[in-house]
């Protein structure tokens, strides 16, 4: 498929004038504090007990609530054996790279004992986030939301709902998630599937032993509801559904759009989306189900169960109604699409559009500094000491953009870069394109092997990039909902089989593409630092699915990146 993608807001400030402004701004933002202590905590889910690692005891773990325009101190202390880093996801991070969170990118991660001050300002955003550690595949269970709301006094482009509510999938593993990734990248396979889906940590009644762990949403007759849809899951794209009810899409990561409405909604790992539900006009006699199912484009097992709430409107006061008499109420159920409807997906895709109003423009790049050609996709490394190992033909999976498999460097990339000591952290020679190119929709080349690199891409300041992203169909085409740190970027193009670039970008949407963070783009690269690009299905990141783009600082102080924290952990 041929995937361009554009980044985003020109968001420029100059320095004497926009300090003043600043300074004057009636709706200038707080500072917000939070603590998140990292810790052991037992959880039962389908009668398997396990412990695992949370912040402040929590399973998902605490919501971050915060407007646009505010800074954020959030102290990470890290109580457990594990080495941690939290990364908040979407958040532009101005400046201020050193708050990312991603491991041996960002930051040496946070180690026993140790602890950390993330320290942002939310610029241009809101909608709903999230945040989850970004190391290993401990955000398995060490996530949670962030709730962003409007500028005091500004409103939603959208009658204002009666109530909000955060609505988080997640993947749980009855086995631990840290011991299922080791034990793959050792026997070169593909690592064990999830036993369950979770909405708001609860799998539901679908599963054995789960009817008591059931996510309710209790509504009332007559009332429009925001969900923030956040897919927090490890490996899997989620169709979700309410039974009898249809909900209009109004922002997706953070960023409004033109709404329009749909029974099912697709959602990748990495991919958040705010939804209005309105309930029935009066008391229905009945439940409904809200249900998610994954979405499957690969060859490999999956996890093919089904998460299930539900959504029970109280019972009018006076009447006969009660607690009781609910669960004799018909039970609606949502019919979603067959796991494998590539055409739903495309057409749901197609009806995202940037909101694109005066108030909320959507700002396109429209000329491009430099082109930039990706193949994504997985391929093979060959099993050490002449053993056999469990990936395709007795190799080992892997996973690269461009043909390289990002190998993670020992010591943070963003540091080496500041600090001027690249040498033996990282090469700044990441291919524009496919150093070989070959049909990469057709049958795959003999020689499936990557190579592997800590290479990086450096772009001077406000440089205007366009990058098309080609899946390969190597051991099977299959989707890779693309996740770029520190940007926005909008999606220009889309499309099945090879990128043509003679014809294809006549098609592009140069007027209100949708604006994400997790897929394919154009985008202005006016944010200096290290920006992590990966899967966000955590198993291909893990296979070497990333890379890294530096951009360098500006010429103007307001242009440059910020020094690092005092507190920043040492590898
Ligand atoms: Cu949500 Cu680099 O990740």
């Amino acid at each position: 498929m041929g995937v361009s993608l554009l980044s985003s807001p020109a968001f420029l400030v100059f320095f004497s004038f926009s300090t003043f402004c600043l300074l004057a701004d009636p709706v200038l933002g707080i500072t917000r504090h939070y603590k998140f202590d990292i810790k052991l905590h037992n959880v039962t889910r389908l009668c398997h007990t396990k412990s695992i690692v949370s912040v402040n005891g929590k399973f998902p773990g605490p919501r971050i609530v915060a407007r646009e325009g505010d800074r954020l101190l959030i102290k990470v202390v890290n109580h457990v054996a594990n080495n941690i880093t939290i990364h908040w996801h979407g958040i532009r991070q101005l400046r201020s790279g050193w708050a990312d969170g991603p491991a041996y990118v960002t930051q040496c991660p946070i180690q026993t004992g140790q602890s950390y001050v993330y320290n942002f300002t939310i610029v241009g955003q809101r909608g709903t986030l999230f945040w989850h550690a970004h190391i290993s595949w401990l955000r398995a269970t060490v996530y949670g939301p962030i709730v962003i709301l409007p500028k005091r006094g500004i409103p939603y482009p959208f009658a204002k709902p009666y109530r909000e509510v955060p609505v988080i999938f997640g993947e749980w593993f009855n086995a631990d998630p840290e011991a299922i990734i080791s034990q793959a990248l050792q026997t070169g396979g593909g690592p064990n599937v999830s036993d369950a889906y979770t909405i708001n940590g609860l799998p539901g009644p679908l599963y054995n032993c789960s009817s008591k762990d059931t996510f309710k949403l209790k509504v009332k007759p007559g009332k429009t509801y925001l969900l923030r849809l956040i897919n927090a899951a490890l490996n899997d794209e989620l169709f979700f559904g309410i039974a009898n009810h249809t909900l209009t899409v109004v922002d997706v990561d953070a960023i409004y759009v033109k709404p329009f409405e749909t029974e099912t909604l697709l959602i990748a790992p990495g991919q958040t989306t705010n939804v209005i539900l309105k309930t029935k006009p009066s008391y229905p006699n009945a439940t409904f189900f809200m249900t998610a199912r994954p979405y499957v484009t690969g060859q490999g097992t999956f996890d093919n169960s089904t998460v299930a709430g539900i959504l029970e409107y109280k019972s009018p006061p006076n009447s006969l109604h009660s607690s009781n008499s609910i669960k004799k109420l018909p039970l609606f159920k949502p019919i979603l699409p067959a796991l494998n409807d590539t055409s739903f997906a495309t057409n749901f895709a197609s009806k995202l559009r940037s909101l694109d109003s005066a108030q909320y423009p959507a700002n396109v790049p429209r000329k491009v500094d430099k082109h930039f050609f990706f193949t994504v996709g997985l391929g093979t490394s060959p099993c050490q000491h002449n053993q056999t190992c469990q990936g395709p033909n007795g190799t080992k999976f892997s996973a690269s953009i461009n043909n390289v498999s990002f190998a993670m460097p020992t010591t943070a990339l963003l540091q080496a870069h500041f600090f001027g000591q690249s040498n033996g952290v990282y090469t700044p020679n990441f291919p524009c394109s496919p150093i070989i190119p070959f049909n990469y929709t057709g049958t795959p080349p003999n020689n499936t092997m990557v190579s592997n690199g800590t290479k990086v891409v450096v772009l001077p300041f406000n440089t205007s990039v366009e990058l098309v992203m080609q899946d390969t169909s190597i051991l099977g085409a299959e989707s890779h909902p693309l996740h770029l740190h520190g940007f926005n970027f909008f999606v220009v193009g889309q499309g099945f089989g090879n990128f043509d670039p003679n014809k294809d970008p006549a098609n592009f949407n140069l007027i209100d593409p949708i604006e994400r963070n997790t897929v394919a783009i154009r985008f202005l690269a006016d944010n200096p630092g290290v920006w992590f690009m990966h899967c966000h299905l955590e198993v291909h990141t893990s296979w070497g699915l990333k890379m890294a783009w530096i951009v360098l600082d500006g010429e103007f102080p307001n242009q440059k990146l910020l020094p690092p924290p005092a507190d920043l952990p040492k590898c």
